[in-house]
């Protein structure tokens, strides 16, 4: 008979992806995707812990499925990802949640297969949260479920250490693939016809720096890529303002593939703040990155990642953080409130903010953003621009700019995944909308 398997996956891309390889496990052990937990011989939990709302989230769904565990006895239920790579929220898994089979955590999490036969064979709960091991895990074949987008992870871990974030500590220390491995990957990705490729890790800018010979940094990597034949859209996350260098920016410049997004996160607009943040830039670097990176790539596509509330946050630094996003104008911006997490020095840092304030904080920040963008599409109005189609509902069809944008195209006779040329004439609250026309 037919088993079935449901992925419910929290967090970043990274996570996204790491549940695709969880999938390309199950899908090999004959296993097949239902989206109703009901019908689910296997659910798994992929959970983040980066903000204590997507723990509280993570949670709460583990713990609505026990009423239905109660009635299907034979289900087996497995948590992974970040939040049970701490070790004591794994703990608090699998005691609250007995009717939990397997708890995991990131660093063996391609050992999945393992665990899954075990509970099929023994008939016992697994619970396997291991320290990091220092070396690259071993790659599982994805069952990749992202459409035409196709992620590939070029590094693992994180060597940052930001004061507030908890991702070094369930990720582990930095290790880049071998650079060979990751240009046969995205190769073979191209020749199966995935349109678009995005490289994966904490901060892509040090990719390599860990290599013995010092040789294969990021922008050789770029290069490597952006020389296979094919038609694809190159992108990336997630780069460090203090570590994105002009070298790869030409390379950008220069290609024939790699999209003009950049995601470069500042966090904060007030010095004072970033220092407590341990981010080794000023706000005068950043502002001069992003001069360099427009002095290169005009029609760059900026986005990046806010906290507020960060301890010690008066309202002058948050107007600094203000006055910072007016002058860079970002595409797209991600605005958190900070959320403390256990073990961070930021923990413990005096002058935390009030929840009243971050709310009011974030939603000033969000406001403003929200103006910047209004305007920054009409500028894309009488623009003729490169979408790729992905999707056809009734007679609509959908596409994304290189930039990520979405875009309603009218006029498509013939609607396959792939790249053409749009001119936009109409703004519908945030997407484009145009008509195709011959280059
Ligand atoms: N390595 C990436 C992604 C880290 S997590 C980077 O450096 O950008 C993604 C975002 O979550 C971060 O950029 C940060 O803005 C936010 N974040 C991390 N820890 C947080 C915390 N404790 N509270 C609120 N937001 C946080
Ligand atoms: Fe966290 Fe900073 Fe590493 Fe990003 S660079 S994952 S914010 S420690
Ligand atoms: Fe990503 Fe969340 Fe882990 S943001 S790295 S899944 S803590």
């Amino acid at each position: 008979m037919q088993k079935y398997y449901k992925i419910v996956t929290f967090g970043c891309q990274m996570n996204v992806h790491e549940s695709e390889k969880i999938a390309g496990t199950l899908e090999s052990l004959g296993y097949r995707e239902t989206k109703d937990e009901k019908d689910a011989d296997v659910v798994v939990f992929n959970t983040c812990c980066v903000r204590g709302s997507a723990e509280q989230k993570a949670l709460g769904n583990i713990g609505a499925l026990k009423p239905i565990k109660k009635q299907k006895k034979d289900m087996i239920i497995a948590v992974c990802g970040c939040m049970t790579q701490e070790a004591k929220m794994a703990e608090y898994v699998y005691k609250t949640f007995p009717f939990v089979n397997i708890v995991f955590g990131t660093h063996n999490s391609y050992r999945f297969k393992e665990y899954l036969l075990e509970v099929l064979e023994k008939k016992k709960r697994v619970f396997k949260v291991v320290d990091d091991e220092q070396k690259l895990p071993i790659e599982v074949e994805s069952f990749r479920t992202s459409g035409h987008n196709a992620w590939v992870n070029i590094m693992y871990g994180c060597n940052n250490f930001c004061t507030y974030c908890i991702v070094p500590f369930v990720r582990g220390r930095e290790k880049s693939r071998p650079m060979e491995e990751i240009v046969a990957e995205c190769k073979k990705l191209v020749e199966e016809g995935y349109k678009e490729i995005t490289l994966l890790g904490q901060n892509v800018n040090s990719y390599g720096n860990t290599f013995k010979n010092g040789k294969n940094n990021f922008a050789e990597l770029l290069k490597e890529i952006d020389n296979l034949e094919g038609e694809f859209v190159l992108k990336f996350l997630t780069s460090h303002p203090k570590d994105l260098s002009e070298e790869v920016v030409k390379v950008i410049a220069e290609s024939k593939h790699i999209s003009h997004m950049i995601h470069l996160p500042v966090q904060c607009g007030s010095d004072k703040i970033l220092k407590l943040m341990n981010r080794n830039y000023t706000v005068e670097h950043y502002l001069k990155t992003i001069d360099m990176i427009k002095s290169y790539i005009p029609d760059v596509n900026l986005s990046t990642d806010i906290i507020v509330g960060f301890p010690g946050e008066t309202e002058e630094d948050f107007e600094s953080t203000l006055e910072l996003i007016k002058k860079v104008r970002y595409n797209t911006l991600f605005g958190f409130i900070y959320s403390k997490r256990t073990g961070t020095p930021a923990e413990k840092m005096e002058n935390q903010v009030p929840m009243t304030i971050k709310k009011e904080r974030v939603n000033k920040l969000l406001a403003l953003q929200r103006e910047i963008e209004k305007e920054k599409f009409q500028e894309f109005l009488g623009k003729t621009i490169k979408v790729l189609m992905i999707d056809r509902k009734h007679d609509k069809v959908f596409g994304k700019t290189d930039c990520g944008i979405n875009v309603i195209i009218n006029g498509v006779e013939e609607f396959k995944v792939d790249f053409v040329n749009v001119k936009i004439n109409d703004i519908k609250n945030t997407k484009l909308i145009g008509e195709i026309v011959d280059e």
